[in-house]
């Protein structure tokens, strides 16, 4: 007999976003965003300020959450909530929320990791895509390639030795002076620019490892700029810059994830992580996906950005592939709610 999809309540607070859905199995019922536009004005994220804003935000996010799923409370049968990696001032406003709801409505919750989030956020909207897979997760704080088996079992095949691929976005933006977050400028921009004015980096290109290295391009993109603005009369080429830097860290995102997928004999490709809303990195993935008669997901905007339908889908497929019931969760993967409260009353 098929058990019934658990009705799961995620949160996710790890960075940035305030987030809260509501999912049963790959079904969302509701999925609501709240970035923080505070950070705009600094050019980053300024945690403390972040973890106030999480503070502020999460309780109507969760009502949010709960109304257009036409839900209460009472109709849900566990938490999900992201544990980590993230800011800790911000995760521990999402886990505190959880644990808060946990130990009042008598509900467990199941911790969830980020990055495993954006992992399988493909397989939300695509279940039937096949496995193995290769997915890019590229954002603002991690770009690794991972090779996915099954539900159940994945492994990293790469990363970034420095930067993310998010974080160069961010900071060429910064310095051509166009606010944050920056890829979504330098996408826009680019549209308009010449992709091979300037011959940019593209890091570890001939290693032959799945690692990536993005600190040498945006040095290089710096050296541009100061070079562009000694000269006299010329104002900065900016959709030039955009155009050229983007295209460094596509084809270097394409060529490693490619590589990657040829050698480990996938069908399928998926990118994920912010960076995923980009339109040219979809576009080439899509391209050479095409020329290996490969699958390819890129999932749509809002499962790419930060967003809490990735955590409780990942909560789903926990309870789906441990077969487990409520009641006999393996501590690892879920917090009683009776051990909640000897935590909070420790
Ligand atoms: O996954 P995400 O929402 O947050 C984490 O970093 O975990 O990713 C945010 C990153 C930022 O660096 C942002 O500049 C980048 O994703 N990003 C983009 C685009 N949209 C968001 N980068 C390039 N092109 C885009 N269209
Ligand atoms: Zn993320």
């Amino acid at each position: 007999m098929e058990a019934h999809p658990l009705t799961i309540l995620a949160i996710e607070t790890s960075c940035d976003d305030t987030a809260a859905a509501v999912v049963c199995g790959n079904d969302v019922l509701s999925n609501v965003v709240s970035s923080q536009d505070v950070h705009n004005l600094y050019g980053g994220i300024v945690p403390e300020l972040a973890s106030r804003e999480h503070v502020q935000g999460i309780g109507p996010i969760v009502r949010a959450a709960l109304s257009d799923a036409s839900r209460t409370m009472e109709q849900i049968d566990a938490i999900a909530v992201t544990y980590g990696p993230g800011l800790a001032g911000s995760l521990l406003v999402g886990a505190h929320m959880a644990k808060g709801l946990a130990i009042r409505y008598q509900k467990p919750v199941i911790p969830v990791h980020h990055i495993e989030a954006h992992l399988y956020s493909g397989y939300l909207e695509h279940p039937d895509l096949p496995y193995p897979s290769i997915c890019l997760v590229v954002s603002g704080g991690h770009t690794s390639i991972f090779r996915i088996d099954s539900p159940t079992s994945y492994r990293i095949l790469g990363s970034t030795r420095d930067d993310a691929a998010g974080e160069a976005f961010d900071k060429i933006a910064k310095l051509i002076g166009l606010g944050y977050p920056g890829g979504p400028h330098v996408d826009r921009l680019a549209r308009a620019g010449n992709p091979l004015r300037f011959t940019f980096p593209r890091g570890l290109r001939d290693t032959h490892d799945d690692d990536f290295s993005f600190s040498g391009l945006k040095t290089s993109v710096r050296r541009e700029v100061e070079r562009l603005r000694l000269l006299d009369g010329t104002s900065l080429p900016i959709e030039d810059i955009c155009a050229s830097a983007q295209r460094a860290i596509v084809d270097i995102l394409v060529a490693k994830t490619m590589a990657a997928a040829d050698r480990e004999g996938v069908r399928a490709v998926v990118i994920a992580g912010g960076v995923s809303a980009n339109s040219e990195l979809r576009s080439h993935m899509q391209a050479e996906a095409d020329k290996r008669s490969m699958a390819f997901v890129a999932p749509r905007m809002d499962y790419c950005v930060d967003n809490a339908a990735m955590i409780g889908f990942v909560a789903a497929l926990r309870v789906q592939r441990t077969m487990c019931t409520l009641e006999n969760f393996p501590p690892t993967f879920t917090i009683s709610p009776r051990a909640l409260r000897a935590d909070v009353t420790a």
